[in-house]
């Protein structure tokens, strides 16, 4: 299977910086959170890190800049956000609880074929 469309959930600090990643390797990805204002914010920290580490360090161009920020949506609707994606990548809070309710979600809406990912816990 060729990956091209990921979608991270949860855009606090692991799952911002693991879009922001992806991003820059030339994947697609939706960054998912509970509310407009999180989301928002990922984006803007990731804008931020781009212009700061890549673009004035004479690493990335703007126009590079432009491209990978293109590339990142950010929404709070989880089910169209796995829509159409090969890996989910999901980053939410470290409640065992809450862990179990979002992957019997996914199992349920996400492909059959989808690859699910969970980052080791701090
Ligand atoms: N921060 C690290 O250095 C680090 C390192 C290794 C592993 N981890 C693991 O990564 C995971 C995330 O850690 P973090 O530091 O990014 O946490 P964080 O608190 O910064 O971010 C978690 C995000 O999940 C969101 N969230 C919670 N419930 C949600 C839901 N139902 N739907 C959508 N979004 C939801 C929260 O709003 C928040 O933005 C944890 O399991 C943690 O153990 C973190």
């Amino acid at each position: 299977m060729e990956i091209k469309n990921i979608c991270v959930l949860g855009a606090g600090m692991m799952g911002y910086q693991i879009a922001q990643l992806v991003a820059i390797n030339g994947y697609d990805v939706t960054l998912v959170d509970m509310d407009d204002t999180i989301v928002e914010r990922a984006l803007d920290t990731i804008n931020g890190n781009l212009k700061k580490f890549f673009v004035d360090k004479g690493k990335m161009s703007p126009d590079e800049m432009d491209a990978v920020m293109g590339r990142i949506k950010g929404t709070t609707v989880l089910k169209e956000a796995v829509n159409g994606v090969e890996i989910v990548i999901e980053t939410v809070s470290e409640q065992l609880a809450l862990k179990q309710r979002i992957f019997k979600e996914l199992d349920e809406i996400c492909a059959p074929e989808t690859i699910l990912a969970s980052p080791l816990p701090l």
